[in-house]
């Protein structure tokens, strides 16, 4: 039985049910209900201060006034200040999810340390670590000049009180996980906790306007652990995203109310820190030497910004009845879809062999432009024919073999030429091609299999 006024949270989705039993009903978790005690109002949500009528009634507005753009913080990490959508608005919440070790906190260090030499009054508080090691990792990334207020601290009161001792322009809370409240009776870490937590900090952004970042780590599905609760309450949600082995992040909004929601800061993880990667494209790049047969360079736009990246595909005699199909960087369905597509409209039979594809650099790529680049990969591997050199390949693939335009190939082809390549294997109509750049169109993806097997690029 339920006591009076008691619900019980899901820890790991958030669900709500009004009695407790051993598996969420939400999301079939088991043993994750907590109980909670209601009655208070959920934070984040508006206090309802005074009713409608003291305040002298509801009144509307039109649309057509003048707007004024926010100000920002402009922190000085240009890959942060445009993933946030040109510098961080005050009084917002950002929270910036990611793997513990992805470089979360390093990042945010580095943005704090800029920020702080920018003239913002900047305060950094870790729940993780101790005061000496955040200075002693500031000092090794050679920011220890950095007017930055740091504090170790897990308990939110006293955070609170001190964020409200001083103006701060910007306040990073290291990470949301370990913060507590001694109000609740659930222990930190639970959704409890980092619900409140996170929305007593958002109200203090809010209020005082300071830019407040949350750092949050990320389970192995991919959500941000409990805090999938604290997503809606803040205006931007970031996920800091690397490949292990590789030294590549990628920061990416996956909401934001102040930017787009496309964009990507590349960095790179190196001994003194993270390092900004201004031109992605040299980066995803295999470089060194030719090409070889399986490799596509598909020209792609991650945001703003075209990137060109390497697709590498292996074909190979399947030992087993049921071949294998694995798939790094890019989706798992999509390239079942292309492979059928192959087999079916340009009769290249790849059913009994296994297939490989892989994303160069760690980059996961999300785009339909890329089918084209997978398919020409894969049929450059299946045929054993390289691709010239000079070449990059963007276009995206109907189930009946067509080869439909995409957007942005303008920006796609500049940013090609400007690393050197001379073709674009394209949709047909793409464009009509610049001096010294050539376009081998394809209408449909039998065109583009017949253009690598015949080695006609016109
Ligand atoms: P960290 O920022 O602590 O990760 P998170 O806060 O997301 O858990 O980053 C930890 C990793 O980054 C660690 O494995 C070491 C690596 N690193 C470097 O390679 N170079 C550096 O200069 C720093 C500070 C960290
Ligand atoms: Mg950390």
């Amino acid at each position: 039985m339920a006591r009076d006024g008691a619900i019980y949270v899901c820890q790991g989705c958030g669900g709500v049910a009004t009695k407790w039993a051993g598996q969420c009903p939400a999301c079939g978790a088991w043993n994750s209900l907590v109980e909670e005690l209601q009655g208070s109002r959920p934070p984040g949500a508006l206090a309802p201060a005074k009713s409608a009528k003291a305040r002298g009634g509801l009144s509307f507005e039109t649309l057509d006034l003048e707007t004024i753009a926010p100000p920002r913080l402009v922190t000085g990490i240009a890959e942060f200040d445009r993933v946030c959508g040109g510098g961080v608005v005050p009084g917002s919440a950002i929270l910036v999810g990611g793997d513990p070790g992805v470089g979360k906190s390093t990042l945010l260090l580095q943005v704090c340390a800029a920020a702080a030499l920018n003239g913002a009054k900047v305060a950094y508080i870790s729940g993780e670590e101790a005061v000496e090691q955040v200075r002693a990792r500031a000092q090794r990334m050679g920011l220890g000049h950095a007017a930055v207020k740091l504090a170790a601290e897990t308990a939110l009161r006293d955070i609170i009180e001190g964020l409200k001792r001083e103006p701060f322009d910007l306040a990073v809370i290291d990470s949301i996980q370990t913060m507590w409240s001694d109000q609740l009776e659930a222990g930190p870490g639970s959704v409890t906790q980092v619900r409140a937590a996170a929305g007593e900090l958002v109200r203090l952004a809010k209020k005082r306007g300071i830019a407040v970042v949350l750092v949050g780590h990320v389970t192995k599905d991919g959500q941000i652990a409990g805090p999938r609760v604290v997503e809606h309450m803040v205006d931007a949600v970031l996920s800091f995203e690397g490949e292990r082995g590789y030294p590549f992040r990628i920061l990416r909004a996956a909401k934001n109310r102040f930017g787009a929601t496309d964009e990507i800061g590349v960095f790179e993880m190196g001994d003194s820190g993270l390092r900004e990667v201004k031109n992605p494209s040299a980066l995803f790049l295999n470089e060194g030497g030719e090409r070889s047969a399986g490799a596509a360079v598909f020209a792609g736009i991650e945001g703003s910004r075209p990137v060109l990246v390497e697709f590498q595909a292996l074909v190979a005699p399947s030992a087993y009845g049921t071949p294998r199909r694995a798939v790094v960087g890019w989706d798992s369905g999509r390239l079942a879809m292309v492979l059928a597509v192959l087999e079916s409209r340009c009769g290249l039979s790849l059913g009994n062999r296994d297939v490989y594809l892989n994303v160069a650099g760690g980059l996961r790529i999300t785009e339909p432009a890329a089918d084209l680049a997978a398919a020409a990969a894969l049929a450059s591997s299946a045929l054993d024919t390289p691709l010239p050199q000079d070449c990059v390949v963007f276009g995206e693939i109907s189930l009946s073999g067509d080869v439909r335009t995409v957007g942005r190939s303008d920006a796609r082809i500049k940013e090609a030429k400007k690393l050197g390549f001379g073709r674009a294997l394209a949709p047909n109509g793409a464009i009509a091609g610049e001096a010294g750049f050539a376009i081998a169109p394809a209408v449909r993806l039998s065109d583009a299999i017949r253009r690598i097997s015949e080695g006609d690029w016109g």
